[in-house]
């Protein structure tokens, strides 16, 4: 039953100010049952009325230039993105780079730049990749700009007013490559490449130091019970349940307070605190709020806020995940829908990394492979659950099984001049496939008809829980049935002066064709080119391609099909041009000596 949807707003205005009562007043005045009930809500509940749709992907580092692993985070939210909009939503699709912090500033000192300007060249390298990539964003933030810096200084004060910034002094352990705050249960001992026995990040392996200083003190402990209530009210809030269970593991500990501040005469590069001109906001507060700048915070969030959904590789799970949460419960703001986690791609199993020279450049592997192919091999090999090792030669493999003979070979030999020679969308006659058996088709002709009409349903599904992988496993696997059951009846064989067969015929390619149309409309989030093609081919206009006009076969249903009869879009072109390796080969770029002297 749909929940009117001036309900909804006024229970959520409701939720809001219990939510920021429920602060103000210690949280356990509320019962564990009405805390979960306000958090559900603010949550999931207004959602689910609501035709907008906010994601967003991790704001990437300007500290070096973008690789293979930050191009994934991007595609799987231009996946999300564009899928949402397939189903009407009104969806937008924020990234952008993340320029503060002691990393970027050590990052440009040692190029011997200017650190804006080193700022804005990395950026840009940034944006030319997605566009390069086909990556759709709405909104494409730098945390320099003044709007940022405006609501990084609002929501600042709102947390200092709310009385849950304090002065105090952090001692212990940071690593700046990650630019984190570790207790010393997370550091453990490694050597440098001198024989230096150094600190390091049990998780990251990255260089840890102690520091000593007085800066300002985030309440973040009294937020442990909001937190461990909102996830147990909330299962689906952080995907997959593996990560949603570490967090909840997390949580089983006390959480001590977050430092948010850096003496400036350390880190001059960020937000000075507002009213002490002597400490610069910590990078990752000042990084996390670009989500609220580009829903319009402070003064007019609201339509996007509360349908925010991010894209988070593992490594920035706890800041994402506890961090975020607790800042935004602190500031009365709801939390965001979904948290979507991911892994990481490895490279001769180790992570990539400018020492190893394993650095895999986005930019390359997309002209080595098209754009389309390093999508569709991202999001088909990329598990969330656990890393995934990247080589060429799987890529390639893919790419050839896949896009070229399967998906490729199918629209070719459905749309052959031999087969088809009046390059029309064929009829359908129901007598060659009745409903009941009977006709010329084999059971395993309705199995596949049964998948196909199902497949929709089922990717949805696989979008929605970011199982992208899954959902192009579905189609793959339909794929190959639909040239299973043309290989079966090999309408080439059939004779074109006997009009029963070549009824028979005209069935066969008019099922294929609407086969193709469907994977066409469904691959459109992950493979936007292929698609195109595709769809042009078979006659489809683009305000035919959303995901409600998909209704597979209606022929075979009795109804009107509006394709039939329709001219086929010119362009016979290969759908995907098979790779060889000698020519990948010839593109590779050449290693570096040092990579060499390494391997
Ligand atoms: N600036 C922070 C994020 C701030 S968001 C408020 C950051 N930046 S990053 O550039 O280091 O990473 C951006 C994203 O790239 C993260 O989601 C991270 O997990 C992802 N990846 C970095 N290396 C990766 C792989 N090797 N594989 C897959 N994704 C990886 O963290």
């Amino acid at each position: 039953m749909r929940i009117p949807f001036l309900f909804v707003t006024r229970s959520c205005k409701a939720v809001h100010r219990l939510q920021q009562s429920s602060f103000l007043s210690p949280v356990s005045a509320l019962s564990s049952h009405q805390r979960i009930a306000v958090l559900r809500n603010t949550s999931t509940h207004f959602c689910k009325e609501d035709r907008s749709y906010y994601i967003t992907t991790p704001i990437f580092y300007v500290n070096a230039s973008p690789h293979l692993g930050h191009l994934y985070s991007a595609v799987i939210a231009d996946c999300l993105h564009r899928y949402k909009l397939l189903h009407g939503f009104n969806s937008k699709f924020a990234t952008g780079t993340d320029e503060h912090g002691l990393k970027i500033q050590q990052a440009a000192e040692a190029a011997g730049k200017d650190t804006l300007t080193f700022c804005t060249d990395v950026s840009e390298r940034f944006r030319h990749l997605f566009n390069s990539c086909n990556i759709s964003y709405t909104d494409y933030i730098r945390t320099t700009e003044h709007s940022h810096c405006q609501a990084v200084k609002h929501f600042w004060a709102v947390l200092c007013n709310k009385g849950l910034i304090y002065k105090g002094s952090y001692e212990g352990w940071y690593s700046t490559q990650d630019e984190s705050f570790l207790t010393p249960s997370q550091v453990g001992d490694a050597w440098d490449s001198s024989g230096k026995e150094i600190k390091v990040s049990l998780e990251s392996g990255h260089k840890v130091e102690w520091m000593k200083e007085e800066n300002y003190m985030f309440r973040l402990s009294a937020f442990r019970f909001q937190l461990l209530d909102w996830l147990r009210g909330n299962p689906g809030a952080i995907k997959p349940v593996r990560f949603y269970q570490a967090v909840l593991q997390w949580l089983q500990e006390d959480l001590p307070d977050l430092s948010v501040s850096r003496q400036r005469s350390r880190l001059q590069w960020g937000i000075p605190v507002p009213g002490d001109a002597e400490q610069t906001i910590y990078v990752w507060l000042d990084a996390l709020v670009n989500y609220l700048t580009v829903a319009g915070y402070p003064d007019k969030h609201s339509q996007w806020w509360n349908v925010a959904h991010h894209i988070v590789g593992k490594d920035i799970l706890k800041f994402h995940a506890i961090y975020w949460p607790a800042f935004l419960l602190g500031a009365g703001l709801p939390l965001p829908q979904t948290i979507y986690v991911h892994s990481h791609w490895t490279v001769g199993g180790k992570k990539m990394s400018k020492s190893l020279g394993n650095v895999v450049d986005p930019l390359e592997r997309s002209q080595m492979f098209t754009t389309d192919g390093m999508r569709y091999f991202l999001l088909r090999q990329g598990v969330p659950d656990s890393d995934c090792d990247y080589t060429d030669n799987k890529v390639m493999k893919l790419l050839n099984a896949e896009l070229a003979d399967s998906l490729g070979g199918l629209l070719n030999r459905c749309t052959a001049p031999a087969l088809n020679p009046a390059q029309v969308y064929p009829s359908f006659c129901r007598q060659c496939l009745p409903s009941q058996h009977g006709g010329r088709a084999v059971v395993e002709d309705y199995q596949m008809l049964d998948a196909v009409k199902n497949l929709p349903a089922v990717v949805e599904q696989h979008y929605e829980s970011m199982h992208v992988y899954k959902a192009l496993e579905a189609i793959s696997a339909c794929v190959r049935q639909t040239n299973g059951f043309v290989q079966r009846h090999a309408p080439w064989k059939l004779d074109r002066m006997d009009s029963k067969d070549q009824h028979w015929l005209d069935t066969i390619i008019h099922v294929s064709l609407e086969c193709l149309r469907i994977y066409g409309t469904l691959l459109q989030p992950i493979v936007p080119e292929i698609s195109n093609k595709l769809l042009c081919r078979l006659g489809v206009q683009p305000d035919e391609r959303s995901w409600a006009d998909v209704n597979f076969l209606p022929r075979y249903q009795g109804m009107d099909c509006p394709f039939e009869g329709r001219a086929l879009g010119s362009d016979s072109g290969l759908l995907f041009s098979r790779l060889e390796s000698q020519n990948i080969d010839k593109q590779k770029p050449k290693k570096t000596k040092k990579a060499e002297h390494l391997k």
